[in-house]
């Protein structure tokens, strides 16, 4: 059975969700599922925008078949070329020779790439940045947007209607629920986390690019972004915007504390839990902390993506950094965390090295300064050095203010 919904007279979400998948890209958790979104456009000529995962190709090929409604598939533009969209390229290709896809130069190498569809060179419309694909009523144009996720991807203006297909840009984790607008759900509240733990851990590592990004659209009226995942947006556009604005430069949002640790027997998180309970006498609120071993990295980068402040309190681990908290320092190395006040903890019980090792590792982020004193525990916090948290904590304080 279809399901699609109606975004405009001429314009349909054909996409759908997916939440029996545990690891988006095979790394990050997705407990609330993903949406895979697709648009037909119903002019003088019929086009599809993007396709979907293969996971929901049988609803996507109901929902095309019925967005059709018997017409011919004039163009399949692709905006992006991961295998989360593009999968149904040849899907489509078979079930509509008769459609010309819609691309750019390095994206139709990838789609040789990936597929064996021996396309003659006329089933391809080549565009540049800024040419015009007349559809009839619709004229739509094409920005490229160079790694905002991939060195393919373009997003497409449809000029008429002011709708900005944004491929990844503006997406969110999360099966959608019937819902398919973010003012049909309080997205602030339930939606906003999982906005930015997509953005962080996609497209984190690429502020620049998006910064290129949003300064292009800054130059179109927007009435209407259409992501390739999670909600679409018509109203209030300015928040998404001005969040990604911020998450783009790597600012924090909130003047706030983020206390990861890496403890193998407890005692390390017990000077985490210490210095939290001071930073909290000292009237700090919203304290967020985390196990680096019990929670996914993905949760801790968007949690630094949203605070100010960061402690890192870890265990040595084998002469170096515990491994869970190395793996998330290399991540936040990744995804080129900035702008960040850094606390640093460090334990061992005949040689505390990690602390160094994690100083080295922050000294690599742009911008972040260490927050005095570094701290070594030699096995377990002692009550003489209750003194030194104290400090710690009211640097930190300061630096909040
Ligand atoms: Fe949703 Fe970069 O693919």
């Amino acid at each position: 059975m279809y399901n699609v919904r109606k975004i405009k007279e001429d314009l349909l979400w054909i996409g759908a969700s997916d939440r029996r998948l545990s690891l988006f890209e095979n790394v990050y958790p997705i407990p609330d599922g993903v949406s895979y979104n697709s648009y037909l456009l119903l002019d003088e000529k019929t086009v599809l925008l993007d396709t979907v995962d293969s996971s929901v190709k049988e609803q996507f090929c109901e929902n095309l078949q019925y967005g059709l409604d018997g017409r011919e598939l004039n163009y399949l533009v692709i905006n992006h070329m991961e295998p989360d969209h593009c999968s149904e390229i040849a899907t489509i290709m078979r079930l509509h020779p008769e459609t010309q896809i819609v691309c750019n130069m390095q994206t139709k190498k990838m789609i040789e790439q990936f597929f064996n569809l021996g396309l003659s060179d006329d089933k391809y419309k080549l565009i540049k940045e800024g040419d015009v694909l007349d559809c009839g009523e619709h004229k739509l144009t094409f920005v490229f947007a160079p790694m905002v996720h991939w060195p393919e991807v373009m997003v497409t203006y449809d000029t008429t209607d002011k709708i900005l297909f944004s491929a990844d840009a503006f997406g969110t984790f999360g099966a959608l629920n019937g819902n398919i607008f973010a003012d049909e759900v309080n997205f602030a509240h339930d939606y906003l986390s999982e906005a930015r733990r997509y953005y962080s851990n996609i497209v984190g590592k690429y502020g620049p690019q998006v910064q290129t990004l949003l300064k292009k659209a800054e130059a179109l009226e927007i009435k209407m972004l259409c992501p390739l995942h999670g909600f679409i947006w018509r109203e209030n556009i300015n928040y998404l915007v001005e969040k990604y604005t911020k998450w783009a430069a790597y600012e924090a949002e909130d003047k706030a504390v983020v206390i990861t640790y890496g403890s193998i027997y407890g005692n390390t998180a017990g000077a985490a839990y210490v210095l939290a309970s001071k930073l909290a006498e000292h009237g700090v609120k919203n304290i967020k902390m985390f196990d680096v071993s019990a929670t996914h990295p993905s949760y801790i980068i968007s949690e630094v993506f949203r605070a100010s402040t960061l402690v890192l309190a870890t265990a040595t681990y084998n002469s170096g950094i515990f491994v869970n908290m190395e793996n998330l320092l290399h991540d936040l190395t990744a995804h080129n965390v900035q702008n960040r006040q850094v606390a640093i903890i460090d334990n061992g019980t005949w040689a505390a090295t990690a602390g160094r090792q994690v100083a080295d590792m922050v000294a690599t982020w742009k911008n972040c300064t260490l927050i005095e004193p570094r701290i070594s525990l030699k096995s377990a916090m002692k009550e003489e050095q209750a003194s030194s948290f104290d400090v710690l904590a009211e640097n930190i304080v300061n630096g909040l203010a």
